[in-house]
């Protein structure tokens, strides 16, 4: 760095001590990471080139952004705050373009939104691109969204309104149309070694034989053969979609450079797409390779040195004991992602909610190792993507159950096809050999709200509703950054529309990927209609929220053993006062023993959510159906 710093004369800028100082700061782990994957010279090479990297990054740095890494330093637990909250969308779909979103920040700002992801937004090959995560263009946009131009002022225009913008890195593959693609089949060596290439199956039938499919239905196998480029290429997911090599310190150099780019036009966190996947090794199914976290400690580090205020998030859909390892355990605690999807709790909650039984989640929960203090969990019920049914063997067992009868029945039950399913999802990558499928719809359709509506059953549609905001307390009551999907504030329904695309109709997870519909939004204002009930009680949920100092990220809920299985308990320990969750997942009545609130067993209690007292009657708190409960000790 001080070489760099030399060359470009810099000692004498405004602000070199700061990025100096970072460099004393984050300089041992990038030191480490780098380490830990490459030897001794290609590490050392490395290193200098990243170095030369940061300095530039930094020099071109617009003035409000450095501004916004001093504030995030001074607070940087920005994202485990209870104030943070997130909205998740397509451009398009909200609001057509990135020019357009801007006169919607009113609606996000209505709800309490202070972090936004716009989904796939950088240029991907033309249709299909697996939904824009086919990058084909990491320095532009989509032409249809936008310029880059209109990225930065989008990333302005949020950033005065205290909305922090997510946008995601894909950096597992690009596009089989990216340049780097384009010149391996030009038969350039230095690009063929930017992905995993092979003459022939020797070394693919070796790999493949530990390796899972993920898209078995239309994308089955893990590479594919390109006549181009005449040999096998890795793609774990489409066809078009080319792994990169990140063995290749090329491909390290390459990304740091592209999260810089995009942290220097106003990005405030990446979601690292898909990065499970990153490192590949013979005899394993090539995910969650301990040289992942080692990779994300050279990202973050070089973020944290040029960039500060940029953080990451995992999207790593794996097993709780993975899990947690992308927020940090052991020498990476707390120096990789600062995010993490919580997968597990998204599908258990389902699972609560089709069994009325929450023994399973509580389990599951209980068994999460304790995450590093200065990250959170990113909570959701629903996203883009299907959910797939991480339900362990092990925990399905300790209640009685068999992990793959339980995956069975909630496919089954959310494809609306067990007698009194409520749910009208869909069932997605319906695998053959191993019979394990995943489901696909929104969340007013799979939790109910359709059904009702289609029987005209005002009984049931109370339910329904009463079921989504128990769903949302516990995403928004649970801890992390909170992510609403779009939609599901105005209870959205399935959208079918996508069989008509050729390029969609194989994969239905479009379904669940609706258009806004800025006239049924306006029901919201409408007392009464479903809107007004639905968006109602979820800014609710926000707005008390963020009165709630316990819901700091640095603290974890946990799970409270219950002899009332129709009842989930959550307890906070947190300096300010003490929170305490209390969730009926069934239409039914349910009552607990007030012993169970703990520490705030014996005082006056404050339900949270509806703003009032909460009566014990005869040593028992008495739930009705779906209710939910925020209680602390303020009286
Ligand atoms: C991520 C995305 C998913 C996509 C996959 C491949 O998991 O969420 O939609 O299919 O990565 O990029
Ligand atoms: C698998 C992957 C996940 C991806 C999803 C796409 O579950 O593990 O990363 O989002 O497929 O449907």
């Amino acid at each position: 760095m001080r070489a760099a710093a030399d060359s470009h004369d810099l000692i004498s800028e405004p602000g070199i001590d700061e990025l100096l100082a970072r460099a004393r700061r984050w300089g041992a782990d990038l030191r480490a990471g780098v380490s830990a994957v490459f030897a001794d010279e290609a590490g050392e090479e490395l290193i200098a080139r990243l170095a030369d990297l940061i300095v530039a990054a930094w020099e071109s740095r617009p003035q409000q952004l450095r501004e916004r890494d001093r504030e995030r330093l001074l607070m940087p637990d920005w994202f485990q705050r209870p104030e943070t909250l997130g909205y998740v969308c397509y451009t398009d779909r909200f609001a057509g373009t990135l020019d357009s979103v801007v006169k919607h920040v009113d609606y996000l700002s209505e709800l309490g939104i202070t972090y936004l992801h716009l989904m796939p937004l950088l240029r991907p090959r033309p249709a299909p691109n697996d939904g824009g995560y086919a990058v084909a263009d990491y320095r532009e946009v989509r032409a249809d969204l936008g310029t880059i131009g209109d990225l930065e002022r989008l990333a302005d225009v949020l950033h005065a309104n205290n909305i922090s913008l997510t946008v995601d890195l894909v950096l597992n593959h690009v596009a089989r149309e990216h340049q780097w693609a384009v010149a391996a089949r030009a038969g350039d060596e230095k690009y063929r070694d930017y992905f995993y290439v092979y003459p022939d199956r020797t070394v693919p039938d070796e790999y493949e034989k530990s390796l899972p499919e993920v898209f078995p239905d239309f994308a089955p196998g893990n590479f594919t053969w390109d006549e181009e480029l005449n040999a096998w290429v890795w793609t774990t997911f489409n066809d078009y979609q080319w792994d990169v090599n990140w063995s290749n310190p090329n491909v390290v150099y390459e990304f740091a450079d592209i999260a810089l780019y995009l942290a220097n036009r106003g990005v405030d966190c990446l979601r690292l797409d898909a990065i499970a996947f990153i490192w590949k090794r013979m005899g394993t199914n090539s995910q969650n390779q301990p040289e992942v976290h080692a990779l994300t400690r050279i990202l973050r580090a070089v973020a944290r040195i040029a960039t500060p205020s940029l953080v990451f998030k995992a999207e790593a859909i794996v097993a709780p004991e993975d899990v947690v390892t992308y927020l940090g355990v052991g020498d990476y605690a707390g120096n990789v992602s600062d995010l993490a999807y919580h997968n597990s709790l998204m599908v258990q909650i389902w699972s609560a909610l089709a069994t009325r039984d929450v023994r399973l989640l509580s389990r599951a929960l209980s068994r999460f190792p304790a995450k590093p203090t200065t990250t959170a969990w990113a909570t959701y019920l629903r996203c883009h993507d299907d959910i797939g049914w991480a339900i362990d063997d092990a925990d399905a067992a300790s209640v009685g159950w068999t992990g793959y009868d339980h995956r069975r029945f909630l496919s089954e039950w959310f494809a609306g096809r067990t007698p009194y399913s409520f749910a009208r999802g869909e069932e997605f990558q319906v695998n053959e050999a191993t019979g394990d499928s995943r489901i696909s719809g929104s969340a007013a359709s799979l939790i109910g709200i359709e059904q009702a509506l289609d029987l005209g059953n005002d009984g049931l549609l109370d339910d329904a509703l009463a079921r989504l905001r128990c769903a949302y307390a516990i995403v928004y009551g649970f801890g992390g950054i909170p992510l609403l999907y779009m939609g599901d504030e105005l209870g959205l329904l399935n959208d079918h529309s996508y069989v008509n695309d050729p390029e969609r109709a194989a994969d239905n997870r479009w379904m669940h990927r609706p258009e806004m519909n800025w006239d049924v939004a306006a029901g919201r204002h409408q007392p009464g209609t479903l809107q007004a009930r639905v968006f109602e009680s979820i800014k609710r949920l926000g707005d008390v929220r963020r009165s709630l100092p316990c819901l700091h990220a640095a603290v974890e809920s946990h799970a409270v053993e219950t002899p009332n299985r129709s009842v989930l308990v959550l307890t906070r320990a947190h300096a300010s006062g003490d929170l305490v969750q209390v969730y009926n997942v069934s239409p039914e009545w349910q009552r607990i023993p007030s012993e169970l609130l703990g520490s705030l067993h014996g005082r006056a209690l404050r339900e949270e959510i509806a703003g009032s007292p909460c009566e014990i009657v005869d040593g028992e708190i008495v739930l009705a159906p779906y209710a939910a409960l925020w209680l602390t000790s303020k009286g």
